[in-house]
């Protein structure tokens, strides 16, 4: 099992990367655990479309290559609202984080499956609402891990950690998000776009499962989700088109597979519903397109 830290604890402190294998302690802490994932993990080159790097064209960003451009606009080309998913996925993770930095009194958020540093990251969506919260963003791509230093500029008041880490091992998570989050308090657990990425549902299930069980009465659990369901038709050949040429594998679910995260938990209004839809507002009169990706918050009682 293998994971890696880096932490900054507020703006006013150097960012440091460890060397692998060196620990430091102190002021500007940035830690480094005996086992590295790096190892044996190069960052994805060129030459294979890679999702953070396409996610991130999709978002209209420009940390990815010629090849994840065109395997991104291929998808594009068999799913055309696939754009408008990821920006309605970030839409949704700005509405949840304000109403959990907010009205729900959270200030503690673990974030697995961070993604590339884009506009409106968990913690500053969160420190704008509460400057005393603390983030841990955790992801096992190494590419994500090299820009890990835009995540890591919190407020003094507040705190953000990066841990290089793989969803399958949600107790390493849990442990090592400690020496930042105290899990005797609420923390919001947050999942957008990634048990996509773990294929097997009962194993997604139990990662799950396994993360609220770590958190005491009145955490909250955030999901995003790709789908067939919600006019997502066009998804079934379009992940079969990802899967043969680009990487991570991926899957959707349906409701029935994805209501099952929520096991034990009370799910807030209104329920689980397109994440375009969640608490959306009108414009105009007119509320945002559906897009085939499930956004649900969920209330540990
Ligand atoms: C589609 S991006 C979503 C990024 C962000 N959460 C968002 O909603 O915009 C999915 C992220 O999940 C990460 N991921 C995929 N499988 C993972 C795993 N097994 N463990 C940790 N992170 C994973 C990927 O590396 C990627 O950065």
């Amino acid at each position: 099992m293998v994971r890696e830290r880096v932490r900054r604890r507020s703006c006013a402190q150097p960012f440091v990367r460890d060397t692998p294998g060196e620990r430091r302690t102190g002021k500007g802490t940035t830690a480094v655990s005996e086992n590295r994932p790096s190892e044996g993990q190069p960052i994805p080159g060129p030459d294979v479309a890679h999702n953070a790097r396409v996610w991130n064209h999709w978002l209209g960003g420009k940390d990815n290559y010629p090849i994840d451009r065109k395997v991104g606009d291929h998808v594009t080309s068999m799913f055309p609202s696939i754009g408008e998913v990821a920006r309605a996925d970030r839409e949704f993770l700005g509405r949840a984080v304000r109403f959990l930095a907010g009205e729900a009194g959270m200030d503690q958020f673990l974030d697995i499956g961070t993604g590339l540093p884009t506009a409106d990251n968990t913690h500053e969506v969160a420190q704008r609402v509460n400057p005393a919260a603390r983030i841990v963003y955790v992801d096992n791509d190494p590419l994500v891990l090299a820009h890990a230093r835009a995540l890591l500029t919190s407020t003094p008041e507040g705190a953000t950690d990066y841990i290089h880490a793989d969803a399958h091992h949600p107790d390493a998570i849990v442990r090592d998000a400690k020496a930042t989050l105290d899990f005797d308090r609420p923390v919001a657990v947050m999942l957008l776009g990634s048990l996509n990425f773990i294929l097997d549902t009962d194993t997604a299930v139990d990662i799950v499962g396994r993360l609220m069980a770590a958190v005491p009465s009145g955490s909250h659990l955030v999901i995003t989700h790709p789908t067939t369901e919600l006019g997502g038709e066009g998804n079934v050949e379009a992940m079969r088109f990802w899967n043969e040429n680009a990487t991570p594998p991926i899957t959707a679910r349906g409701l029935a597979e994805f209501t099952r995260f929520f096991t034990g938990l009370d799910l807030l209004d209104p329920g689980i519903v397109s994440c375009a839809r969640w608490r959306a507002t009108s414009v105009d009169g007119r509320l945002p397109p559906i897009v085939p990706q499930f956004g649900a918050v969920a209330r540990k009682p």
